[in-house]
């Protein structure tokens, strides 16, 4: 499956029924930051936004703030949801991270999460000193996970992403660039919350960009017996711990 197929699909998916506790053992905080660089007359844009939860729960109240994906479904759902919260100065609008259509030195802030980027566009729209900040999904995410399945996204990557993400940054042109490895440990509660949150999320199996291949919704077909496998070995006071690798990557224009 296309990852924007796949995103087309997700689109009103809420990861809270996971039930999922996430315990972080590194301190880089996005929204942190976010606060702290940000001010009433801060222009920032959201790339890769999806649902819009993110923007509309935790985003600081600003001037403007642009959300943009390149998801119809996930902007429709970015916009009920900004519907139902009352915020202002929000907007959400399909755009593609890898062709770009904003102002140029416009934005005081950009931010990445969890989607991909083009840092040279990024550098384009920012405001001279203004702050790009990316959190990004790194090669050893769940890596013992992969390993007992020998694939996982990631998998086969002869360099982590966070290094080819962080090197783009600096030939793009930012300076004070900063790369810091964000290391999260999650527990699920039991087997049937584990299992159904591994065949909804692009871990074990990656997007296919194969002209024509629609294999049907991720990992119907995950291997039963290595997943128990994983579970035998990685429960601890009953819940099934999953070991999340992050980074998070700032830079200045
Ligand atoms: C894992 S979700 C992250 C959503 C949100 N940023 C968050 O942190 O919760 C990735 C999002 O990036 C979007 N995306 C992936 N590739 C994209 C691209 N080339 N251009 C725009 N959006 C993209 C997907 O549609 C999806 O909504």
């Amino acid at each position: 499956m296309k990852e924007l197929e796949y995103y087309e699909e997700i689109k009103d998916w809420d990861f809270s029924m996971f039930e999922i506790e996430s315990e972080s053992l590194t301190k880089w905080d996005l929204y942190e930051i976010l606060k702290k660089l940000s001010n009433k007359d801060s222009k920032i844009l959201d790339l890769g936004t999806g649902g819009g939860e993110k923007v509309i729960e935790r985003y600081p109240y600003c001037a403007e703030i642009l959300g943009t994906d390149f998801s119809e479904g996930m902007i429709e759902t970015a916009n009920k949801n900004l519907e139902k919260s009352g915020r202002s100065n929000i907007t959400f609008r399909l755009m593609d991270n890898l062709e770009m259509n904003v102002p140029d030195n416009y934005f005081d802030i950009v931010v990445a999460r969890n989607t991909v980027t083009d840092p040279k566009q990024i550098y384009k729209c920012l405001k001279p000193g203004g702050y790009l900040l990316i959190h990004g999904v790194d090669k050893d995410d769940c890596w013992g996970l992969k390993m007992i399945f020998g694939k996982g996204q990631g998998y086969t990557d002869s360099r982590p992403i966070s290094i080819i993400d962080y090197e783009n940054v600096i030939n793009a042109g930012f300076k004070d660039v900063e790369l810091v490895p964000l290391h999260e440990r999650e527990y699920f509660k039991n087997k049937y919350l584990f299992k159904s949150f591994l065949k909804k999320v692009p871990i074990i199996d990656s997007f296919s960009e194969i002209e024509g291949d629609n294999k049907d919704y991720f990992s119907e077909e995950l291997d039963d017996e290595l997943l128990e496998k994983y579970i035998e070995d990685n429960t601890y006071d009953g819940k099934i711990r999953l070991l999340r690798r992050y980074y998070g990557i700032t830079a200045k224009k």
